[in-house]
């Protein structure tokens, strides 16, 4: 058991993150897209939009997610490794994006956005930031953070922390999408062992109960090919922050 400053999150191996879960779209990936992308497009945005993206690693799907809805997206990363590798991706992203942008792509309002990797180059900003610091002045009008909250700790306070902090970080009525790894034991990464707190979507409903509005949860059983071992499905909420 250990909580987030106990690990060298600056020594995350960006590659070895990316190639073991994003190098191909996976089918557990795919149904969390489908869900996120239907319920952006069934909100109404204004021009101004900006959105945030919290913990991003090397995972680009949830500003893809937010590119037809954005002015402006921020990516707010804690791990100096991560923020060099969004950085040297957001100047012209990989190929392996490419059958994600697809499935978005199933929605009309993705294909408006003709040159997605220009877009994404010209809106998107990487900042360091740490979830679990207090919470800040500024707020974003949607937001996403995909596996940080059950998979940067193995304590519970800070899993309710990264959550809480997360929807103050969003103005009130805000959409936002999170997702979790259900009944995570941890994970390697590059060889290093990185935690996870062992959470089901009781554990979720219950963080998310005073914290949203309209909240829909959707759970994904693990594939065919188990991203990692140790973990029993995927889970995805999504809805406005109260
Ligand atoms: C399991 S990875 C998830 C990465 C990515 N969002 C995804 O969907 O695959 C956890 C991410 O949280 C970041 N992280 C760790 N501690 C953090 C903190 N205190 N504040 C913000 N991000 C943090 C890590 O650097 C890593 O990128």
């Amino acid at each position: 058991m250990a909580g987030n400053a106990a690990y060298d999150w600056d020594a995350f191996d960006s590659e070895d993150y990316l190639e073991h879960n994003y190098a191909n779209l996976h089918d557990e990936d795919r149904k969390i897209l489908n869900f996120v992308r239907d319920f952006l497009c069934g909100q109404s945005f204004d021009p101004e939009t900006r959105g945030v993206d919290v913990g991003t690693g090397t995972n680009l799907y949830p500003a893809l997610a937010m590119l037809p809805f954005c002015q402006e997206i921020n990516l707010l990363e804690f791990s100096a490794a991560n923020r060099n590798w969004l950085l040297n991706q957001l100047r012209h992203y990989s190929k392996n994006w490419d059958s994600f942008w697809q499935v978005l792509s199933e929605q009309e309002i993705y294909r408006t956005v003709a040159r997605p990797r220009e877009r994404l180059h010209r809106i998107t900003t990487v900042r360091k930031w740490d979830i679990l610091d207090p919470d800040p002045e500024q707020k974003w009008d949607l937001g996403t953070m995909f596996f940080v909250a059950e998979s940067i700790t193995s304590f519970h306070e800070e899993f309710t922390a990264a959550i809480g902090k997360f929807c103050a970080l969003l103005r009130p009525g805000a959409p936002f999408a999170m997702t979790f790894m259900e009944n995570s034991s941890g994970y390697e990464v590059g060889g290093r062992p990185f935690p996870a707190l062992r959470i089901d979507v009781t554990d979720v409903r219950e963080e998310m109960s005073g914290l949203g509005n309209g909240l829909e949860f959707h759970r994904v059983d693990v594939g065919a090919q188990p991203l990692r071992d140790g973990y029993s499905g995927m889970i995805l909420v999504h809805g406005h922050v109260k």
